[in-house]
C-alpha cells in the first residue's frame, strides 16, 4: 500500500496545476523516457505515440504511449501490444518515431522506423521507414512486409508523419538519414557534406501504397547544424507548416524550427521557406526551462502539438511535453 500511494503521489506531482488556458506549453507530463511523439485524437482521447525501448528480439518491439482526454493530465502505457511484429524488411529492433493517421473509413496506419537491411558485410547499422494497419488506435497493427522507404545507399530513412491534405490525398514525411553515412564531428556529419533531406511521399488512399516518387521539401543549410529530421506537417488556409528538429539531438543545440509553403504541398517542387529569427527556432534550449526540445508533432487540427526535451542535459530521458499554437497564415510565422 505505501508503494502504491508513493507511486501515485510521483505520478501526481509531474501534473501540471490546471488546463491550458492560454496558448502555452506544459510539462514534462509524464516522468517516462518518450522521445519523438506522435499525436492524435480519437472521440475524446488523445495519443501520443513514441520511441520504443529496444532491441527485444523477435518479440514485438513496445512501443510507448501517452493518453489524455483533457490534454493536460497524461497516462502512461509501456505499448506491449501496439504492433503484432515488425515487417520483413526489418531486422529485429527497436521502433523508433511511429506516427498514426486515420483513414476515412476508419482504418488506422501507424508509420514507424526501424532497422533495415544494409548491404551484406556492411557493419553499419541502416534504418528505414515501414507501415502497419489496425482498426483500432492502440492496436495491435499488422504490419506491411515491404518498406515504404529504404534509401540505404543514401543512409537509410527514419522519422515518418502521416498527412491527409485538405483534398483527402494521403502523404508521408520522413528523413533521409544522410548523417549515418556521414563522417567526423556532430551527428556524424559535422561538416555537413550529406544530404539529410525531408521527403514528401504522396499515398494511394489506403496510406500504405507509394504513388509515385518523394519530392524533396527541406534540407539542412549551416544554421541547422548537421541534419534536419522529425518532420510534421500541418495545412491552414493555404499555407503548409513543416515543422522540423535540427542540430544533433543529443546536445544542447538541438531545437524546433518551421518552414512554410504557400505554393500547395510540393512547393512547386522547391524546398519550403524556413523560418527565420525572431520567429524561428520555436523552441531551443532556454526557452523557459527546456533543454534540446524536439521531435514536435502537430495534430491535423493545426493547434495542438507534442514534443520532447531532454530531463537533464543528456539524451537518456527524453520528457513529454504538449502545447498549444497559433498558425498566423497572414504573416506565415507560428507562435506559441
Ligand atoms: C479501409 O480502406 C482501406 C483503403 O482502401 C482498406 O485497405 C481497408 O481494408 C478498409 N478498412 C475497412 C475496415 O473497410
Amino acid at each position: 500500500m505505501f508503494r502504491l500511494l508513493t507511486a501515485a503521489a510521483a505520478v501526481a506531482s509531474f501534473v501540471s496545476a490546471g488546463p491550458i488556458s492560454k496558448r502555452e506549453w506544459n510539462g514534462p507530463v509524464l516522468p517516462d523516457n518518450l522521445p519523438d511523439p506522435s499525436l492524435i485524437q480519437v472521440g475524446d482521447t488523445w495519443y501520443a505515440f513514441t520511441t520504443g525501448p529496444g532491441p527485444l528480439g523477435n518479440l514485438a518491439p513496445a512501443i510507448p504511449y501517452a493518453t489524455s482526454t483533457d490534454f493536460n493530465t497524461w497516462t502512461f502505457n509501456g505499448g506491449n501490444q501496439v504492433l503484432s511484429r515488425l515487417g520483413n524488411w526489418a531486422n529485429p529492433s527497436a521502433v523508433w518515431a511511429p506516427d498514426v493517421l486515420q483513414l476515412p473509413n476508419g482504418t488506422f496506419v501507424m508509420y514507424y522506423t526501424a532497422e533495415g537491411k544494409g548491404p551484406a558485410g556492411d557493419s553499419r547499422v541502416y534504418h528505414c521507414v515501414g507501415a502497419a494497419t489496425s482498426d483500432n488506435v492502440a492496436g495491435p497493427y499488422e504490419p506491411v512486409d515491404n518498406a515504404l522507404a529504404c534509401p540505404i545507399s543514401q543512409g537509410g530513412a527514419i522519422d515518418p508523419s502521416g498527412f491527409v491534405d485538405s483534398d483527402g490525398t494521403i502523404y508521408v514525411v520522413y528523413k533521409v538519414d544522410g548523417n549515418n553515412i556521414g563522417s567526423g564531428g556532430n551527428c556524424n556529419n559535422g561538416n555537413g557534406k550529406v544530404p539529410t533531406p525531408i521527403m514528401l511521399q504522396k499515398l494511394m488512399a489506403d496510406g500504405i501504397t507509394l504513388d509515385g516518387p518523394p519530392t524533396t521539401i527541406l534540407d539542412h543549410d549551416s544554421a541547422d547544424g548537421p541534419l534536419v529530421e522529425a518532420p510534421s506537417i500541418v495545412k491552414k488556409d493555404n499555407s503548409y507548416f513543416l515543422f522540423f528538429s535540427s542540430n544533433c539531438y543529443s546536445g544542447p543545440d538541438y531545437d524546433t524550427s518551421y518552414a512554410v509553403s504557400t505554393n500547395g504541398i510540393t512547393n512547386g517542387g522547391k524546398q519550403y521557406a524556413k523560418a527565420q529569427a525572431p520567429n524561428a527556432p520555436l523552441l531551443k534550449t532556454g526557452t523557459g526551462s527546456l533543454y534540446a526540445p524536439g521531435g514536435l508533432t502537430i495534430a491535423k487540427d493545426g493547434v495542438h502539438v507534442v514534443f520532447h526535451a531532454d530531463k537533464g542535459t543528456t539524451a537518456d530521458t527524453r520528457q513529454l511535453y504538449v502545447g498549444t499554437v497559433n498558425l498566423d497564415t497572414t504573416k506565415n510565422i507560428v507562435t506559441i
